[in-house]
């Protein structure tokens, strides 16, 4: 109101609402692995989870190829999107997806998760500006991904990048197949 000071918000409710920090890592270290198993295992429903998670991001994380970026609220590990090579990733998923194409140029958005106390601030949108920053350094401006259809994830790419491809699958077997998942392939806005 005017002529009315406003307010200051008291500390626990600035410190929740400030940014989350993305940012890519570039050296393996076993604690990545353990934050990430924890956030994917917190993320999802329980009869959602991998059996081999630990295993898989121990080795998937030392090759570097791959992307991993990490989201931290101040120092502490929230959330995390890994990346890999589209051509990879038509490997890992022929027998789920017989659809994709091979494309040399492009890299596909593997997982994305945010621990439920840290999401609606912007965490996805800020690892996506890094991702966007480590591919370009690679040469490569298109990306293709699953996209979650119930929790509005494959909307919120449609609305903020030039979709190439797009696609619907009524039941995908990584959300145990008891939702449908949006195929796209998406490139950056200039
Ligand atoms: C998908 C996920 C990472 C998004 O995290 P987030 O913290 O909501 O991300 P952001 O805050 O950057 O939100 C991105 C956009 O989605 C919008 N949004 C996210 N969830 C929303 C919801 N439930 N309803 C309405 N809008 C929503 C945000 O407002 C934001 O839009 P804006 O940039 O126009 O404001 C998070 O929901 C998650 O970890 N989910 C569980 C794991 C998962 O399903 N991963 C995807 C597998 S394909």
């Amino acid at each position: 109101m005017p002529g009315q000071h406003r307010a200051v918000a008291p500390e626990s409710l600035r410190r929740r609402s400030g940014m989350l920090k993305a940012e890519a890592t570039h050296d393996f270290d076993e604690g990545i692995v353990r934050d990430t198993v924890v956030i994917n295992r917190d993320s999802y429903p329980e009869d959602w989870a991998y059996s081999d998670a630990e295993a898989y991001y121990t080795q998937s994380l030392k090759n570097r190829d791959n992307v991993h970026i990490v989201l931290r609220d101040n120092g502490k590990s929230v959330g995390y999107l890994f990346a890999i090579t589209h051509n990879a990733a038509m490997i890992e998923l022929k027998a789920d997806d017989q659809l994709m194409k091979p494309d040399a140029r492009a890299y596909y958005i593997e997982n994305v998760a945010i621990l439920p106390a840290f999401r609606r601030r912007k965490g996805f949108s800020e690892m996506l500006q890094v991702l966007r920053e480590e591919l370009r350094k690679r040469g490569i401006s298109k990306i293709s991904l699953h996209a979650r259809v119930s929790n509005r994830l494959s909307e919120v790419v449609q609305e903020n990048m030039k979709i190439i491809e797009i696609r619907r699958i009524s039941a995908w077997r990584y959300y145990n197949y008891q939702e449908p998942t949006d195929y796209i392939e998406a490139e950056w806005c200039p």
